[in-house]
């Protein structure tokens, strides 16, 4: 369905940066007459390439899907991590506050340290990896440089067009027996789909920082359990991998109403990917 009912989004004019990733293109559908920028149409780092397109342009909102999101990749490309995730956005927000236009930014659940079950909009972050601190320079950047933002953090996103633990683990339960899945870090499941016509809602909210999820909390094995049926749990020590991730990255949205349960997302996703596939 291309979700069209909202007057917000035929009436304004909008530029998606990050267009191609897997957020960018359920935003694409939920906002069809944005100018739809791609990595290869325009890399954000480049500060004079990214004024001149919004100064040409003049949207009424820009949206920023684009970043370096590959997390434990981050540890070994630290400069570009920043470059793309912490410093880019703030020439975006420059390029907004020039022109007058809202901007909507992405932000994560890793810019917390894990140390808490829950974590509300205004509690400190504490990162603790070099993608989680490079979101939270983003997220600064945004702040110094617009009054006109709304920032999102959300968490473990999954959907069609792109890479991530839905797929993953349906490929995993073909090629292996029993496949070992984490039983100690929890969080909330997001549907990109949901989230990007969420993000209808939240232009038309207050200049402001939002968690935006799915609801229910799970550890990846719980989540792992709801895809296939071959998944043993184990605890993050026997699965090391080059970042370290928070125990508990929860996001409680205290703002906007809430989305429904990762559970029922889910089901849908799994849905409509036998139908693409041709299962049904
Ligand atoms: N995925 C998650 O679990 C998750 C969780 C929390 C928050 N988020 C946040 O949600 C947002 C969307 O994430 P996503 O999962 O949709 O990411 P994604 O699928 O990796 O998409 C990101 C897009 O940004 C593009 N990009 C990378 N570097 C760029 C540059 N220098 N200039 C222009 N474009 C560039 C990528 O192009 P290439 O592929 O060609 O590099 C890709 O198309 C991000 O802000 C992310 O930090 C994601």
């Amino acid at each position: 369905m291309v979700y069209r009912e909202s007057l917000v989004v035929e009436k304004i004019k909008t530029l998606i940066f990050g267009a191609g990733g897997m957020l960018g293109r359920e935003l694409c559908n939920v906002f069809p007459d944005a100018i739809k920028l791609k990595h290869r149409d325009i890399d954000i780092r480049n500060r004079k390439m990214v004024l001149k397109t919004i100064e040409m342009e003049k949207p009424d909102v820009v949206i920023n899907a684009a970043a370096y999101t590959s997390v434990d990749e981050c540890e070994d490309h630290q400069e570009l991590a920043f470059d793309v995730n912490g410093i880019a956005p703030g020439y975006i927000a420059e390029g907004c506050s020039n022109t007058g236009a809202k901007l909507i930014h992405y932000s994560s659940d890793y810019i917390f340290d894990g140390s808490k079950k829950e974590y509300i909009e205004s509690d400190l972050p504490n990162p603790i990896n070099i993608y989680g601190s490079s979101k939270l320079m983003g997220e600064k950047n945004v702040i110094q440089n617009t009054n006109n933002y709304r920032i999102i953090r959300t968490s473990w996103l999954f959907g069609a067009h792109g890479v991530n633990f839905v797929d993953t683990m349906m490929k995993l339960k073909e090629q292996k027996e029993t496949v070992k899945v984490v039983n100690d870090q929890f969080g909330k499941p997001t549907y990109a789909y949901d989230l990007a016509r969420k993000t209808v809602e939240i232009v038309g909210l207050v200049p402001d920082i939002y968690h935006i999820t799915n609801e229910g909390v799970c550890s990846w094995f719980e989540f792992a359990s709801a895809i296939i049926d071959n998944v043993t749990p184990c605890k993050s020590e026997e699965f090391v991998r080059k970042a370290k991730r928070p125990t508990y990255s929860v996001l409680v949205n205290t703002k906007t109403t809430p989305m429904r349960h990762w559970k029922d997302a889910l089901a849908e996703y799994l849905n409509k990917r036998k139908t693409m596939m041709g299962y049904l």
